[in-house]
């Protein structure tokens, strides 16, 4: 039997792990375009342009595609980028683009969420901040603070028998589906106080996948997160009685996952891509 809970160290790009049709929904932040901190990522892309970095995003997409159901759910965090190529400060609109990608596969795309985080300053010519003759037209640049949260359906709804007690027993209450069915959430962002690695990788708050395996799953499910990082989506998806399966290409993000959900105490299984399972963490 097929533990509930399962991290692989390997490339989301062949989820050899993972059966046809087995994920209920995908929750996930991807290493973004464009975004230089994610250079080291888009390493085995030919030329680390913006089509090539798509490219490579779009291949854990198919993926996507694969393992959800019928009626299965993907929620894409994405935030656009700017950068000053051949001397010219512009924006790539990563969001536009992961639409165009999820389409192409056939995916319905849904109405989406802007995140909106309480941070940022403005930007002039690029530099981040707005300098003294920023308050002058026509020069300075509208500061990227929004995120998206795209969501893609795989197909037509979902069905379930009338008065299905596990999709009952995950209903949300009124004021949670005001909050959450609106199209601007505005979150703090995660934790700010981390170092190295962890900080290195860009975690989303809980919150995030927390209002999404909510909205878009029922208790029971199977969750993946192709992209886990430090493994919010595997921690807020064991606490909300959600199977999981998760896969992260950096090893050294293992201890950093473990320490994430060691109090739970639900059991975890840690495997390296396409072997059979070495450790269980509980
Ligand atoms: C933006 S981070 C995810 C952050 C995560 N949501 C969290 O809360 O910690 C993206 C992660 O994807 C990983 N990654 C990049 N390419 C990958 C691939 N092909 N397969 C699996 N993981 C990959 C990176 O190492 C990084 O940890």
């Amino acid at each position: 039997m097929s533990p509930d809970h399962r991290v692989i160290i390997g490339d989301s790009r062949r989820m050899s792990d993972v059966t046809d049709e087995s994920v209920h929904l995908a929750v996930t932040s991807p290493p973004y375009p464009m975004v230089s901190i994610w250079d080291d990522s888009f390493a085995e892309a030919a030329a680390r342009t913006y089509n090539d970095m798509h490219e490579y995003l779009n291949e854990t997409w198919q993926e996507i595609r694969r393992v959800l159901i019928s009626g299965g759910i993907a929620c894409i965090n994405i935030g656009d980028a700017t950068r000053t190529s051949n001397g010219l400060f512009h924006l790539y609109p990563n969001h536009s683009r992961v639409i165009e990608n999820f389409e192409k596969l056939g995916f319905v795309t849904l109405p989406y969420v802007l995140w909106k985080k309480p941070t940022n300053r403005p930007h002039y010519k690029g530099k981040g901040a707005f300098l003294g003759s920023g308050f002058l037209p026509p020069n300075a640049y509208v500061t990227l603070d929004m995120e998206y949260i795209l969501i893609f359906r795989k197909g037509p709804p979902r069905s379930f028998p009338p008065k299905d007690p596990l999709r009952y027993d995950s209903k949300f209450t009124k004021k949670e589906r005001d909050e959450w069915f609106s199209q601007v959430w505005k979150i703090p962002g995660a934790r700010q106080d981390l170092e190295g690695l962890e900080r290195r990788v860009a975690a989303f708050p809980e919150e995030i996948p927390r209002r999404l395996i909510r909205m878009f799953s029922i208790l029971g499910d199977t969750v993946l997160d192709p992209f886990l990082g430090s493994g919010t989506t595997l921690k807020v998806a064991m606490g909300l009685d959600r199977k999981f399966v998760g896969y992260e290409k950096l090893p050294q993000l293992t201890e950093i996952i473990k320490s994430r959900i060691r109090s739970t105490h639900r059991d975890v299984m840690f495997s390296e891509q396409g072997q059979v399972i070495k450790e269980l963490v509980g």
